[in-house]
C-alpha cells in the first residue's frame, strides 16, 4: 500500500467503532506500536506501556466492563445537551455509534490499552521543597499529557494502515476491574482503551468547527482570520 500523506491521514482518521471480524496481523500491530513510541513524553521519560489484547476471553471481560461503564455514560448523557455547534442529527448519530461500541467493544479484533507507569499525579515525589510540591499538585491536569500524543500517533498509524479505531476513556469508571483483568501492577494507570480492526464503515472526511471560531491572534477575543 502506498504511504498516505500526513494531512490526508489527519483529515480522514474518523472515530470508527464498527469492525470486520478479520484479525489484525501482528506485523501490522507492531507498526502501530512503533508509531506510538515515536511520540513525545515529559522529560522523554517514555514511561508508557501498551497492552495489546487479542485473546477472545480477555476481550470479552474488557467488553463487559466497558458495557457497564456505558451505563454511567448514558446516565451522564441524559443530563447533557448536544454541543452548540452540532446538528441534532449528527449528535444522534454520535450517540448511536457510541452506543453500538458500548455493546460491541469486546468484538473488536484488538483492544489496545494505553497506560502510563507513574505515581498518582497528585502525590508529589518526596523531599520536594513545599512551594515546588504545591506547584506539582496544580499540575494534575497534565496527567495524561505523556500518553495522549502516543495515542494520537496510534490513531494516525491505524488510519494509514487501513485500520479503524476510536479513543475511549470510560473504562476508567471501573479501572480497578480493568487492572485486574490485565494484571497491572499498582504503578500502572490506564488512559485509553482503543478498539482496533478493519472497519466496516468508511474513513473521513473529518468535520470540525472552523479555525476562525477557535483560534485567536495575540489575545483572547482577537480572532485569527
Ligand atoms: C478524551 C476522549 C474520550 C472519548 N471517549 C469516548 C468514549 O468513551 N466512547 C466513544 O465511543 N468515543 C469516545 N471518544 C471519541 C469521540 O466521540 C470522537 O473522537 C469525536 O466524536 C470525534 O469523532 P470524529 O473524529 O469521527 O469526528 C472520545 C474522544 C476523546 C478525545
Amino acid at each position: 500500500m502506498a504511504e498516505m500523506g500526513i494531512f490526508e491521514t489527519m483529515y480522514t482518521a474518523r472515530a470508527l467503532r464498527r469492525f470486520k471480524p478479520d484479525p489484525v496481523p501482528d506485523e501490522v500491530m507492531s507498526k502501530v506500536l512503533d508509531a506510538a513510541i515515536r511520540a513525545p513524553s515529559g522529560s522523554n521519560e517514555q514511561s508508557w506501556l501498551f497492552v495489546v489484547v487479542k485473546d477472545a476471553e480477555q476481550r470479552k471481560k474488557l467488553g463487559d466492563i466497558y458495557r457497564k461503564a456505558g451505563g454511567i455514560l448514558f446516565a451522564l448523557y441524559q443530563n447533557r445537551t448536544k454541543p452548540a455547534h452540532m446538528a441534532q442529527s449528527t449528535f444522534e448519530k454520535l450517540v448511536a455509534s457510541a452506543t453500538y461500541l458500548v455493546e460491541h467493544m469486546g468484538d473488536a479484533p484488538v483492544l489496545l490499552l494505553a497506560c502510563l507507569k507513574q505515581n498518582p499525579p497528585t502525590v508529589p515525589p518526596p523531599k520536594l521543597p513545599p512551594e515546588v510540591a504545591d506547584k506539582m499538585r496544580t499540575m494534575a491536569r497534565t496527567s495524561g499529557s505523556s500518553i495522549y500524543p502516543a495515542v494520537q500517533n496510534i490513531i494516525l498509524a491505524c488510519r494509514a494502515l487501513g485500520l479503524g479505531t476510536c479513543l475511549t476513556t470510560i473504562h476508567m469508571f471501573y479501572e480497578e476491574e480493568v487492572r485486574a483483568v490485565l494484571g497491572l501492577p499498582p504503578e500502572v494507570q490506564t488512559y485509553a482503551m482503543l478498539p482496533i480492526g478493519y472497519p466496516s464503515g468508511k474513513f473521513g472526511p473529518i468535520k470540525r468547527r472552523p479555525v476562525s471560531e477557535v483560534a485567536c491572534l495575540d489575545r483572547y477575543g482577537n480572532p485569527w482570520k
